[in-house]
């Protein structure tokens, strides 16, 4: 890779070891993919937050990089420099636990613990300890354009496709990496040439729902790490965001997409070069439906519902407090988000309303990467595609997959 004499410095080590060590990880990662320089990025979404996913030797990693990263003072107190703290707007993927009420939902004490070490590592590497896989809904937001360096899959999907922002599928370390120097290789779908899609899908029917979550289960399983191209059924102003967040997290998990195209909507369609494009299919209501039976391991009775995969939107909260209010749910109910949503939650009642039900608002985690195998429950509900497919395999425990009120039993 072409190094800047800057670039050079950085990676010899004049800027300090946390500058020197990201330099590596980035330099190896440009030469394994061909990368022949660096470009500057104006965000990164960090993963490999759960002490479940990284464990103790993911955890001594980051206190050894957060040890050898600064910041100098002036002697009025304002900095002067940093060294190896992020230097460009960068948020953590969801932790193993919800941070502040750890103990309030039955968190395994020594696991929480250890959840804090990592978060307050990241903290000290200037990483935003939002904890969320949808950043973009709280201020992590790139524009059209924008280079970017994100890692957890389904917030990769998202900002490429959506707000077309361009980053490749990155590892949590390579992210970490990229916020830390500003900069990630320039390769593969950073190049317009990488953005064109690879396989046509015609939707036959129109889709409702927890639909998005299994056609994005479905045509990720045959388009892999391709580049699907959308027709659907739906008008445009029945396809919400947070379709497009499920689609995407779904297509993310049962192949490896990173970019998806729906016409007519997401900001790219027009130059996906469709008219190239020979491998075509369609996808029948048949389809969907085997889809969503396919996705459940169970039936029956969810001892506890978790919606929010990938993070809820303050939208999508409203609705579940719409179904529940006035109500008392049976199961447990999980609504999985960030705390900037739950903010506007409380102040719009819905917090309040879902609380009154018996259920509960979970920041910073969710159903796959906290330890639910370890805090006896059997049989998890889930609406979301991705963690229908992630619960039995991250959590060896069984799954139902269904639109809210099929998953709730109510006294
Ligand atoms: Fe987010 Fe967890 Fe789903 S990280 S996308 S809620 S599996």
């Amino acid at each position: 890779m072409f190094l800047t004499k800057e670039e050079e410095k950085m990676a010899d080590g004049e800027y300090g070891e946390t500058i020197r060590k990201s330099m590596d990880i980035l330099i190896a990662l440009g030469d394994i993919y061909g990368a022949e320089k660096f470009v500057d990025i104006k965000s990164a979404q960090v993963s490999g937050v759960s002490y479940k996913t990284i464990g103790e030797a993911g955890l001594e990693y980051l206190q050894d990089l957060a040890a050898g990263a600064e910041i100098i003072y002036n002697e009025n107190g304002t900095i002067s420099d940093k060294s190896g703290i992020a230097t460009i707007s960068a948020t953590l993927n969801p932790a193993g636990t919800d941070l502040d009420n750890w103990r309030e939902f039955g968190f395994p004490i020594d696991f929480a613990k250890k959840q804090v070490e990592i978060c307050d590592a990241y903290g000290a590497l200037g990483i935003s300890t939002t904890c969320t896989c949808t950043p973009y809904l709280i201020g992590n937001v790139p524009r059209f354009g924008d280079h970017v360096s994100w890692s957890e899959s389904s917030a990769v999907a998202y900002v490429n496709s959506v707000i077309g922002a361009r980053t490749n599928r990155e590892g949590g370390p390579g992210a970490l990496a990229a916020a830390i120097i500003g900069k990630t290789p320039l390769y593969g779908y950073h190049f317009d040439e990488n953005r064109k899609a690879t396989l046509s899908v015609d939707v036959e029917c129109k889709l409702e729902r927890a639909d998005f979550g299994a056609l994005g289960y479905y045509v990720g399983q045959i388009v892999k790490d391709g580049v699907p191209y959308f027709k659907m059924q739906n008008k445009t102003h029945e396809i919400a965001s947070g379709n497009l967040k499920a689609l995407g997290a779904a297509l993310a998990s049962s192949g490896a997409v990173a970019l998806y195209h729906v016409e007519d909507i997401t900001p790219e369609y027009g130059n996906a070069g469709l008219e190239e494009v020979d491998e075509k299919i369609t996808v029948t209501k048949d389809d969907i439906l085997e889809t969503r039976e396919k996705l459940s391991t169970a039936e029956g009775y969810a001892d506890l519902v978790c919606l929010g995969c990938p993070h809820a939107s303050l939208e999508e909260i409203q609705e579940v407090a719409e179904i529940v209010k006035g109500r008392k749910i049976k199961n447990e109910l999980w609504v999985c988000s960030s705390i900037s949503v739950k903010a506007a939650a409380d102040r719009m009642g819905y917090t309040k309303q879902i609380e009154d039900a018996g259920g509960h608002i979970v920041l910073d985690t969710c159903m796959v990467v906290a330890p639910i195998e370890q805090m006896g429950y059997e049989v998890i509900g889930v609406n979301s595609g991705k963690a229908a497919n992630y619960v039995p395999s991250m959590c060896g425990l069984k799954v139902i997959f269904d639109d809210i009120e099929n998953l709730l039993d109510f006294e």
